[in-house]
């Protein structure tokens, strides 16, 4: 973008601009919010300063920079992927399109997992690595094996777990769910796709063109990945164990059910902090 051919392009100006045509596509506040964060990306300054140095000239690079993320934002990018990286559970983890982008609504799961001690775990379904990399980063002496079907997902899992220094205890595999693990664990995670087929089609092209499909939906009726890790999990859950699973807010009874047929107890539904639907937990008698 340029301004008027007389005055230099300010920051102010190019914020400005770029709302009036970011706006129009993914609405004013979410336009604003994202502007702010791009532009903050692009020229390094803080959200503080960003907002006394709307007067400042923008640098070549940095509106290059800027315009080109603008351009990604006009074209349904998610803004984690423009930026590279996405907080979640107060740290910052790299994401690409290989990935999933971490969602605040997984925290309801970190917070369930870490109620009790565990000092063996496995997040089936890892993607960036954000729940099993939260684990081991929030339990210093437990041990981890993290898998996914997808071997780009992998790499980007293992650069998170370098970054949040728990390497060296995150056995990283990539696996069709149980096939070819092995170990004993007292806790098991999993966020799997869990869309229904026809919920897929009705969401976001933020997430429909930019996020893997395989990431989200099993397809069907939502729930073939449930019956996978449930119906294998017999010889990997130590007795006393605990498993827990993300579901999708109209799940929870159908994959309540799931864990009963399992042979897990004190089975239960828990809502996330928007009173949804979130995550179902259950246990292996001792
Ligand atoms: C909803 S994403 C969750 C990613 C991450 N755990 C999170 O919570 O942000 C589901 C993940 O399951 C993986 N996945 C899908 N099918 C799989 C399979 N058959 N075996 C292992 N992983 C699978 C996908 O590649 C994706 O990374």
């Amino acid at each position: 973008m340029s301004g008027s051919h007389d005055a230099p392009l300010t920051l102010g100006l190019w914020l400005r601009m770029a709302h009036a045509r970011l706006a129009p596509v993914i609405g004013p506040d979410e336009a604003a919010r994202d502007l702010r964060r791009i532009a903050m990306h692009a020229t390094g300054l803080s959200a503080a300063q960003l907002g006394i140095g709307g007067g400042d000239v923008l640098a070549p690079a940095a509106q290059a920079a800027a315009d080109a993320m603008l351009a990604a934002r006009l074209a349904h990018r998610p803004l984690a992927q423009i930026l590279g990286a996405w907080p979640f559970y107060g740290r910052s983890f790299h994401v690409t399109q290989d990935t999933l982008v971490p969602r605040p609504d997984t925290e309801t799961l970190i917070e369930l997992a870490l109620e009790r001690p565990f000092s063996r775990m496995v997040d089936l379904g890892t993607g960036s690595g954000a729940i099993a990399v939260t684990l081991l980063a929030e339990r210093a002496d437990a041990l981890g094996l993290a898998s996914d079907i997808s071997q780009a997902a992998l790499e980007v899992a293992a650069r998170n777990a370098q970054r949040h220094g728990v390497a060296a205890r995150l056995d990283l595999r990539h696996a069709d769910w149980w096939d070819g693990l092995a170990g004993v664990f007292d806790l098991i995670v999993s966020n799997p796709p869990y869309v229904t087929q026809a919920d897929y089609a009705r969401l976001a092209p933020e997430i429909t063109q930019w996020e893997p499909r395989a990431a989200l939906t099993p397809g069907g009726d939502g729930l073939a990945a449930y019956r996978q890790i449930l119906g294998g999990l017999g010889p990997y859950l130590a007795a006393g164990g605990r498993c827990l699973v993300e579901i999708g807010a109209e799940q929870g009874r159908d994959v309540a059910a799931i864990f009963v047929a399992a042979g897990l107890v004190d089975v239960a539904v828990h809502a996330d902090i928007n009173g949804k639907d979130r995550v179902v937990s259950g246990r292996r008698g001792q």
